[in-house]
Parts: C-alpha cells; sequence; structure tokens
C-alpha cells in the first residue's frame, strides 16, 4: 500500500492527465519529452483490447519501453475485459495508476481486485460508462483512489463530450463530502478549452484530454495553454 494519498502525490489539483491516443504513436518518445518540458506531469494512457472496446491501442510492452524515457506519473486507462487477469503487466510496466472499468469485472470480485492492485504499491481507480451509474460505484468509493467518468463512449479519441455525464461530477463530490472520503474525481473524452472550465467548476480536478491537443497545429503551445489556465482555477474541495 502506498502510504501517500493520490492527492498528496497530484497536489496541485485540478492538473489535466494527456491522453497519447491520438498523438503521433510512431514518436512516442518524442511526444513524450516535448510534453515533459511543458511542465506535463501525468500521461493518461489507454489501453483498448479489441473486445471490451472495437478499437486496439498498444500494452505493457510500449508502456515499458516509454517508462525508460520519462518520470511522469502513468495514468494507465485500461479498457480490457479481462483487468483481473491482466492488470499485474501493467503494474510491472511501470503503471503508477490502473483504471479499470467497472463493468468488466463481477461485482464479487471488484475489492479483491482493488486490494491486488493496491497491495502492489499501486494507485488504483474505477472507471464508468456514460450508461453505468455513479451509484454502482458506492460500495467501493471507501477504498479507491480515483473515478474516472467517461463522458464519451469508450473506444476512440475526438468524440464529442457527452453532458448528461456532467451531473455525475456534481453527484460524485456530493457523496465524498457527506461520507468524508478523499477520492479524486476525473473525467475523460471530448474535453476541450470551451468547456474544461465548466467541468472543473463543478468539481472535476484531473480532467484528461486528447485530441484537443495533439489536433491542433502545435501541442506544445496548445498543452501549456492548458496548464496555464488549469494552474489558475482553484477547486473548492
Ligand atoms: C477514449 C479514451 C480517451 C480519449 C480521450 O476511449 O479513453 O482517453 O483519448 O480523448 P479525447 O480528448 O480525444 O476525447
Ligand atoms: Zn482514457
Amino acid at each position: 500500500m502506498k502510504s501517500k494519498t493520490l492527492r498528496k502525490i497530484l497536489y496541485p489539483l485540478p492538473k489535466i492527465s494527456v491522453s497519447l491516443l491520438t498523438s503521433d504513436l510512431s514518436n512516442l518518445c518524442y511526444i513524450v519529452k516535448k510534453l515533459e518540458h511543458t511542465g506535463t506531469e501525468v500521461l493518461h494512457l489507454d489501453v483498448m483490447d479489441g473486445n471490451f472496446v472495437p478499437n486496439l491501442t498498444f500494452g505493457p510492452p510500449v508502456i515499458k519501453s516509454l517508462r525508460q524515457h520519462t518520470s511522469c506519473f502513468f495514468d494507465v486507462h485500461l479498457m480490457v475485459s479481462n483487468p483481473k487477469e491482466s492488470f499485474l503487466w501493467y503494474i510491472n510496466s511501470g503503471a503508477d495508476l490502473i483504471v479499470f472499468h467497472y463493468e468488466t469485472v463481477k461485482e464479487k470480485d471488484i475489492k479483491k481486485l482493488v486490494y491486488d492492485i493496491k497491495k502492489h504499491n499501486v494507485y488504483c481507480g474505477i472507471s464508468i460508462k456514460p450508461n453505468t451509474s455513479v451509484d454502482k460505484l458506492i460500495p467501493y468509493l471507501k477504498i479507491i483512489d480515483l473515478v474516472l467518468i467517461m463522458t464519451v463512449e469508450p473506444g476512440f479519441g475526438g468524440q464529442k463530450f457527452l453532458s448528461k455525464c456532467s451531473s455525475k461530477i456534481k453527484k460524485l463530490v456530493e457523496i465524498r463530502r457527506q461520507k468524508k472520503l478523499d477520492f479524486i474525481i476525473s473525467c475523460d473524452g471530448g474535453i476541450n478549452e470551451n468547456n474544461i472550465v465548466n467541468i472543473i467548476s463543478l468539481g472535476c480536478e484531473l480532467p484528461v484530454i486528447g485530441s484537443t491537443i495533439f489536433r491542433d497545429d502545435n501541442f506544445v503551445k496548445k498543452t501549456k495553454e492548458f496548464h496555464i489556465l488549469t494552474t489558475k482555477l482553484k477547486f473548492y474541495k
């Protein structure tokens, strides 16, 4: 188990987690070095297995290779149907945080999976798809470090933010306050310069941003702009 909370490690929040999914994946090392120079601290690594989601990305060997070139925090988003069987591969590849999908694990196995992940000195989060209710996570909020609210259907970058998911942020903020918990709220998908302020003001502390950064002609400049913006926004936990 980690001695410091994830909140302490990521302090100060909010900050962005940069998703590499829509970057030039043939040039990952270069991109990551550039991102580090902008002050990027958290990288969001989207693992897709072609089964839980239709798309396929990268797995443990790529994460392990990248680990040798950066000290950024690895926020590993597992969009795979077998997290129970495969989580250790990602831990051994250098993940700092493992986020698995609620929809991929039987209720009776979720707590054990969280403990198994945390036992290896790695932080653990659970993600929910747009049609999964926040209520499903209530039994686990006490033991996890982060909730990842999918604000698009998982599987592809560059989709439109689903505004119906915004209410989940508020609901989680309220549950966290009532139960005096400490998990971090992250959102993933369709976040851009036009909606990020609202998303953060609702209570999202770690917005994931991919295509808005990498579809820009100058991803370095764009990333810096997001860092400047998020530094200015104080979250009122
Ligand atoms: C989608 C992925 C996201 C994606 C977000 O399934 O989980 O992390 O990269 O990217 P944008 O910012 O392109 O919506
Ligand atoms: Zn993701």
